[in-house]
């Protein structure tokens, strides 16, 4: 009813905007302010069997899988531990090389989704270690691992998960952190930086969440397009499929996302004055390599919808419209650039008259396999 959606239209648009709320009860007790420093406790507790480990696994299904790919990346780099990334469901039928020098980390907002509970008990039964990253407490995953952090975000109604997304994120950060920190693989004034722009993280994501009106403004031109193509890099690669994702889900309109060097091998070739194509160009180490994707794309008369960092005054020049973002460290970037991407989601589907809250043919849960 009205009343559970806080007076917003749908539970997809207060679970977008609880988002600066929800990161910062995903933080609370884990990051000391004063004393600069982030403490997942699960980590610190199991940090013997966490550092022991050969390699990392992580498992999971569609948004949480997205997550896990950023949390490959932050975990490789701060830490240097290796991290492969799996569909729960491609996992657990291969026969996978696991064993007790595994670490599993399995990712679920609901923690019932079957295939990533099918794939925790297998490779707990090998003998690996599983760590899970929740959302609903006492739910199925957490319950079948052996330690674990939960996201703290609230229950999440709306079929396409966002504000789940962001707290899993966060806790992905905060793990490698901790870790690194434990493991001595982070440089101290970068650990500290990273744990100051994190407490920031909730202020520039209500900045971010002001761009709303333009943002509706924006979709209304796009409605009619049959394809989209959302494309990132490095940390905005996973970014750009979970932008492909909500807008598939929501507004049934084809999405695509890739990774923006990609685009070369092939799908540059879909490339018409039809084709509405979202990259994620904010300032980082890969800003010029973005830069000239974007100018094969213009050369192709495709039409770009760049999201810059504020103050951009290259890309906005070529892009057929660029939405500026606030300005954050390279690696938590998706925290902030996803945001605008579920918004402009929402919003086709609304102008199309979708049913937000309940798309056709998705459950909230996958409980079948
Ligand atoms: C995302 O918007 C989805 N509806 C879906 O991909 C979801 O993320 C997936 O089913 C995994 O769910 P879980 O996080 O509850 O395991």
């Amino acid at each position: 009813g009205q009343l559970e959606k806080g007076g917003y239209p749908h539970f997809m648009l207060k679970e977008i905007f609880e988002q600066p709320d929800c990161i910062h009860d995903c933080m609370r007790g884990r990051i000391n302010v004063d004393a600069d420093n982030v403490v997942l406790s699960a980590v610190i507790d199991n940090k013997e069997r966490l550092l022991s480990a050969k390699r990392f696994i992580i498992v999971a299904c569609g948004t949480s899988w997205h997550a896990g790919l950023i949390g490959k990346q932050l975990i490789e780099s701060f830490c240097r531990i290796p991290v492969e990334v799996e569909y729960a469901s491609e996992f657990r039928y291969r026969d996978p090389v696991i064993n007790e020098q595994d670490v599993v980390i399995a990712i679920s907002q609901s923690g019932e989704t079957a295939d990533t509970l099918a794939a925790v008990e297998l490779a707990k039964s090998r003998g690996a270690f599983i760590y899970g990253i929740c959302n609903a407490i006492g739910s199925s995953i957490p319950r079948a691992t052996h330690t674990g952090s939960y996201i703290h975000v609230g229950p999440e109604i709306g079929v396409a998960s966002t504000k789940a997304f962001t707290g899993q994120v966060t806790v992905l950060a905060m793990l490698a952190l901790t870790l690194a920190k434990e493991k001595g693989t982070i440089d101290e004034r970068y650990y500290l930086s990273v744990v100051r722009e994190l407490n920031q993280i909730p202020e520039k994501m209500k900045e971010v969440l002001k761009l709303n009106d333009k943002l509706a403004e924006l979709s209304k031109t796009f409605t009619y397009a049959h394809n989209f193509i959302y494309l990132g890099r490095g940390y905005s690669y996973p970014v750009a499929l979970e932008g492909a994702l909500k807008l598939k889900e929501i507004s049934y309109i084809h999405a695509e996302g890739y990774p923006a060097a990609e685009m070369k091998h092939g799908p540059i070739a879909l490339i018409d004055a039809e084709m509405p194509v979202v990259v994620i160009a904010t300032q980082n180490a890969l800003y010029e390599k973005v830069l000239s994707n974007i100018q094969e794309i213009k050369a192709r008369k495709g039409r770009v919808i760049a999201f810059v960092t504020k103050g951009d005054t290259v890309i906005s020049q070529i892009a057929d419209c660029s939405i500026e973002l606030p300005e954050t460290i390279e690696c938590l970037n998706p925290l902030i650039t996803t945001v605008p991407l579920q918004l402009l989601a929402y919003h086709i589907a609304v102008c199309k008259g979708m049913d937000v809250d309940q798309p056709r043919n998705l459950a909230k849960s996958v409980t079948v396999e």
